[in-house]
């Protein structure tokens, strides 16, 4: 979603918008822009599409030196991106950076316009500074104007607002999206910024906003306007900015998966046992039944659990899409442990859906990349992924790691409910230390899936193909696809096939069959050679080679259906990114997308 950034002192002022821009840049690049003003001067300049487009038009302009600046980077939501929908948006003397979705701004701005206001852009934002103006107007007193405006407002949204009626400060709110205020290193210096990536190094207190808290702030004082915030420390090194001669973060951060999945189950498995400093065994106290709720491919990885859940632990598992849990008025009942898994920690669905089920006085985890992110916030326990910070907008470690917690977790649930003999836990525990090996890319693998690549980029459609848990992979896969090389792309339970999609098949449907050795392989072979029958044209990932298959990527054989899991996983994702970068398609930034969707 977008990401905004603001800045206080004596520092270069633009210099610390666009680095903060360009750390946020991957959660929206329709439009850039920013306002900077000195007294009671605004200098303005936006851009649309990425932030180099920015930086070309503040190359080429004059500029003073600004005490005061606000930047935003868009992901359109209301109004096309366009440059007159790019913020920051300008009332008369004022201008306001957004981040989320005003609900109601169609009743406020048809109640400006009667007013005689004139709107430029067909943002919903645009009411804010407008809204802020008319009470400020009146009330000649831009505190008092700036809560009012607030008041009004309904929906998620992250505000940053200055003013020539009050040139030394910034105006802020947070309620939904996420905000952080920081005091920066060197004395009289404040900085807001939407994650806490550009605040790194450069400042070392911040206050993760909480919902409905805001305040005004100078270079030497800042006032919340409640009591509701607690000061907190950021680390200092940033090591994860670059992408180490990869030619893309997405490529960087498939071949980073070994490594933190190593991190993710440090002192999570000791010796032959599963370990949670974060939750302890009464979790399952009076828990008959697990309901999991997340989105895209976070809800892949919850999918994936539930076979592991059921399974291992033989806890009674449902999986739930977010925005289609939380209009269902869902039956919830306080025997249902409710866990939510994202990368963010911000997806407004997950995020809300995790309320409800708070309000309903269920027990809830949340497995999360980004510690104190807004849901780390509300569940009650919060297990860390560790997979360091996810830059490509396509998820990947993310993924991985989030399936070897939960995992890890079933079998925690397994010990506690003795459901699971010591023979096979001690197997499963070996598999699980085996993963990272797994995901490690050897080059033949990766030089196959480039090969291949140029195969496949024509067609009329994807299916990609598996049962049992490589259903949710093969969804996973789909999505990898379909979001960064646009072609169509469909997950399926293999076996699910004749009853319909397989009118389809023809020698221009590709199918992606997922083949594990260990898991249900005769069965997946009858319903590709169905496919087959049919024309279709099949690639196999498994560690048998079939013949009635056009192509074959092979994987290391091994004993366990999730190590093959991962093995596959790693294939599908360079495949799409190898198809993606043929196609020529930018894969860090597909179009449309944006990292963490802080509106529903
Ligand atoms: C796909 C992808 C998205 C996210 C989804 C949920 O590659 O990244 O589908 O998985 O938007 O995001 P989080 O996990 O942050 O809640």
């Amino acid at each position: 979603m977008c990401g905004i950034v603001g800045y206080i002192g004596k520092k270069d002022t633009t210099k610390f918008i666009l680095d903060g821009l360009k750390e946020l840049e991957y959660r929206g690049y329709d439009s850039t822009g920013m306002a900077l003003l000195n007294d009671e001067k605004i200098d303005v300049f936006k851009a649309l599409g990425k932030l180099t487009n920015l930086v070309d038009k503040i190359e080429n302009a004059t500029l003073d030196t600004y005490p005061i600046g606000i930047g935003h980077t868009r992901w359109a939501t209301h109004g096309k991106p366009t440059e007159l929908n790019a913020h920051p948006h300008l009332g008369e003397y004022s201008y306001v950076v957004h981040n989320g979705i005003i609900e109601n701004y169609k009743e406020i701005k048809d109640e400006l316009i009667s007013k005689g206001i004139k709107f430029l852009s067909q943002t919903d934002t645009e009411v804010i500074v407008h809204l802020f103006e008319d009470f400020n107007n009146r009330l000649n007193d831009t505190v008092e104007a700036f809560k009012n405006t607030i008041n009004r407002l309904k929906g998620a949204f992250s505000i940053l607002l200055i003013s020539k009626a009050d040139p030394t400060k910034i105006f802020f709110f947070k309620n939904g999206s996420p905000l952080i205020v920081a005091q920066g290193n060197e004395e009289g210096e404040v900085m807001f910024a939407s994650s806490d990536a550009p605040l790194i190094g450069l400042a070392k207190k911040v206050v993760y906003l909480e919902d409905g808290v805001g305040g005004v702030s100078s270079a030497q004082d800042i006032e919340f306007f409640s009591e509701n915030y607690s000061w907190n420390t950021l680390p200092t090194s940033k090591q994860f900015a670059q992408k180490d001669g990869f030619r893309f973060f997405m490529e960087k951060e498939i071949y980073e998966q070994s490594d933190v999945v190593s991190d993710c189950m440090i002192g999570r498995i000791q010796d032959n046992s599963i370990n949670f400093d974060e939750i302890s065994p009464e979790l399952l106290d009076g828990i008959n039944e697990i309901k999991i709720c997340a989105c895209g491919t976070s809800y892949h990885a919850g999918l994936t659990s539930s076979y592991l859940f059921e399974r291992l632990a033989k806890i009674k598992c449902n999986v739930e899409i977010a925005s289609e849990f939380r209009y269902k008025e869902p039956l919830l009942t306080k025997d249902t442990l409710f866990i939510v898994i994202s990368q963010s920690g911000e997806t407004a669905d997950t995020l809300e859906a995790l309320k409800m089920a708070k309000k309903a006085g269920l027990k809830s985890v949340v497995v999360c990349n980004v510690d104190n992110s807004s849901m780390t916030r509300v569940a009650d326990f919060t297990i860390l992924t560790r997979a360091g910070i996810e830059k490509g907008v396509a998820s990947t470690k993310a993924f991985s790691t989030q399936t070897v917690v939960l995992w890890m977790l079933a079998l925690y649930f397994a010990k506690i409910n003795s459901s699971i003999s010591s023979e096979l836990l001690q197997s499963e525990i070996k598999a699980l230390r085996e993963v990272p090996k797994s995901l490690i890319v050897e080059d033949r693998i990766h030089e196959k899936t480039k090969r291949l690549s140029k195969r496949y980029l024509h067609g009329h459609g994807f299916f990609f193909i598996g049962r049992d848990v490589f259903f949710p992979l093969a969804l996973e896969g789909a999505l990898k696809l379909k979001e960064i090389s646009y072609l169509h792309a469909e997950g399926y339970p293999s076996g699910e096939m004749k009853h319909g999609p397989i009118a389809l098949a023809d020698p221009e449907l590709f199918t992606i069959a997922l083949m594990p050795q260990n898991l249900l392989y005769d069965k997946i072979k009858s319903n590709v050679e169905e496919l087959s029958a049919r024309d279709s044209t099949i690639c196999s990932i498994s560690s048998l080679e079939f013949e009635l298959c056009d192509d074959f990527i092979k994987i290391q054989e091994t004993n366990h259906y999730m190590l093959e899991f991962f093995e596959m996983l790693v294939v599908l994702q360079l495949f799409s990114m190898e198809i993606s970068i043929r196609l020529g398609n930018d894969v860090d930034m597909p179009r449309n997308l944006a990292k963490s969707v802080t509106v529903e």
